[in-house]
């Protein structure tokens, strides 16, 4: 035990993006079990968390960047309660005083980035420090695993394989240099429950190949690959994720707006998580920040067709690997 910080504590709240996502079964508790390669990435949003006083004041939440909604959907502030309650109250424990958090959203919320889950790892490992207060790593994943099930990825460094409801973490030596990826996440609301749904509603589901492209992935990983091998496997990569045709059946303009992106890149088109966000793969970063350019323009002359309520979000990014400076 150390004390409050006195300074803000500030972390780097990565995005994610699911290289497969195999739906293997579906639980009693209403959640599916996984197996999904996910990446982190240099894209990352900013969370700065400092102590405003005593008790009687309630934590607060300023956000810039892209909007997230009502606070109370927000999950820096259910992590910081989360972690709060967690270390509890009483002689011999830490104070926990209310914390002021700043949050710099720069991934696109509610895209399939992962970014909320991100932010509240960051939160409950920032406000255990900013209180000098300790939590035992099981115990830690257990308070992330309630907050949201993509949370556990997020309280570790680099790749990793995800099974379970998202609490079951192999990490994985991943990738060796920087491939690029771009990032394209249309104006449009497609909400992760929904895609369960209807995954859940069609009779086919998921047909094991998505599995085995997740377990064949999963091992190269783990011994780490090249981002030229990594590139070479995009083809299978953009079709395995199970809940693909879900997320079209949801929103039905993501079909068209897939089709010409794919024309205008010549390359295949992958979907992170339950989407909306597409991605793409490149050897380096220059090559994806110039196919962000040709979107761009694709966008402006309507090559690619307008979906939802605004311009897509177009980003350029890599793989997170432990050491480069965070940017975009
Ligand atoms: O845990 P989280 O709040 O992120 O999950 C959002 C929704 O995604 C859940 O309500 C559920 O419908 C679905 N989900 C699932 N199985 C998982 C993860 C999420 O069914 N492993």
């Amino acid at each position: 035990m150390t004390g409050p910080h006195l300074t803000p504590i500030v972390r780097f709240a990565p995005a994610k993006l699911n290289l497969t996502l195999a739906i293997v079964g579906r639980r009693s508790d209403g959640f599916h079990d996984l197996h999904s390669v996910f990446v982190p990435l240099t894209l990352a949003d900013r969370l700065s968390l400092a102590p405003i006083g005593t008790d009687g004041l309630a934590d607060t939440l300023y956000v810039t960047g892209f909007d997230t909604g009502p606070p109370e959907d927000n999950l820096v502030p259910r992590a910081i309660s989360a972690a709060r309650g967690a270390v509890g109250a009483g002689p011999g424990r830490p104070a926990t005083p209310p914390l002021a958090a700043r949050l710099e959203k720069v991934i696109p919320v509610a895209a399939g980035l992962g970014g909320g889950s991100s932010d509240a790892a960051a939160a409950l490992d920032g406000a255990l420090e900013a209180w000098g207060a300790d939590l035992d790593s099981e115990r830690r994943l257990q308070v992330g695993a309630s907050i949201g099930s993509d949370v556990p990825f997020f309280m570790g460094d680099g790749p990793a394989l995800v099974e379970g409801r998202g609490e079951r973490l192999t990490r994985l030596t991943g990738v060796h240099g920087h491939p690029g990826i771009l990032l394209v996440t249309p104006n449009v609301a497609v909400r992760t429950p929904d895609v369960y749904a209807v995954f859940d509603g069609a009779t086919a589901g998921g047909d094991g190949s998505v599995r085995m492209s997740s377990a064949h992935l999963a091992q190269e990983l783990g011994n780490g690959l090249s981002a030229t091998d990594l590139v070479a496997r995009a083809g299978v990569l953009a079709s395995a994720n199970d809940l693909l045709p879900a997320a079209l059946l949801v929103e039905p303009g993501l079909v068209p707006f897939r089709r010409a992106l794919t024309r205008v890149l010549g390359r295949p088109i992958g979907l992170s998580g339950s989407g909306p966000t597409l991605w793409t793969l490149y050897p380096s970063l220059g090559e994806a920040r110039s196919a962000a350019a040709l979107v761009e323009a694709a966008i402006v002359d309507r090559t690619i067709p307008p979906l939802g309520a605004g311009p897509p979000s177009i980003i350029a990014t890599t793989i997170h690997t432990g050491h480069e400076e965070r940017t975009t």
